[in-house]
């Protein structure tokens, strides 16, 4: 290849297949992204959801029954989805990126469920005190707030 433009678009050419090949072996090291991505996303949503019934709780925003039996609704579904798929063995932190996840969720995998199974109970608590009143809400935040901070204290890495 004596022509410039050739030696240049074929150098361009080895570009992309590297920076192709780079992404790829990213893929490849971290095969719990798409998992780690996915409960980040359900754990956000639901602390979006809990933000409404903290709110309403507090008295900063007036009771309102459809948004919190939709807030309400939201973390029971959630809470539904939860499961070890979304966990999946050696997606820990240290191990793969942006996971905030410690190794005891795995070698304590029945109480992690069992902590699964009363946000849960909780969740449902909260879906018949949304429908009732801000007091009721209130009673139940102290259940519901506390089946995820029980389950962040035991297998989540605090961010520093
Ligand atoms: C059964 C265990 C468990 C329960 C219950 C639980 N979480 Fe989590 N949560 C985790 C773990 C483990 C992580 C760290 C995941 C990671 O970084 O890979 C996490 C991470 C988070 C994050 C950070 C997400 C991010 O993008 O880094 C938020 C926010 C969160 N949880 C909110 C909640 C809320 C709100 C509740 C209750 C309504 C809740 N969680 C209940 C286990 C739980």
């Amino acid at each position: 290849m004596k022509n410039p433009a050739a030696l240049k678009l074929a150098a361009l050419a080895s570009v992309a297949v590297f920076s192709a090949f780079t992404a790829f072996a990213q893929d490849v090291e971290d095969p719990f992204a798409d998992a780690v991505e996915t409960r980040h996303g359900l754990m956000l949503q639901m602390a979006t959801d809990l933000g409404v019934l903290g709110a309403i709780a507090k008295g900063e925003i007036a009771y309102d029954a459809t948004a919190a039996s939709k807030a309400a609704a939201n973390v029971a579904a959630i809470a539904s989805v939860l499961s070890m798929a979304q966990f999946p063995a050696g997606s820990e932190n240290g191990t793969s990126a942006d996971s905030f996840a410690l190794p005891d969720l795995w070698a304590k995998q029945d109480d992690f469920l069992a902590k699964i199974v009363d946000l849960n109970n909780a969740a449902d608590a909260m879906k018949t005190a949304a429908a009732t009143d801000g007091d009721a809400i209130k009673a139940s935040m102290a259940q519901l707030g506390g089946a995820c901070s029980a389950c962040h204290k035991a297998y989540r890495q605090p961010e520093s």
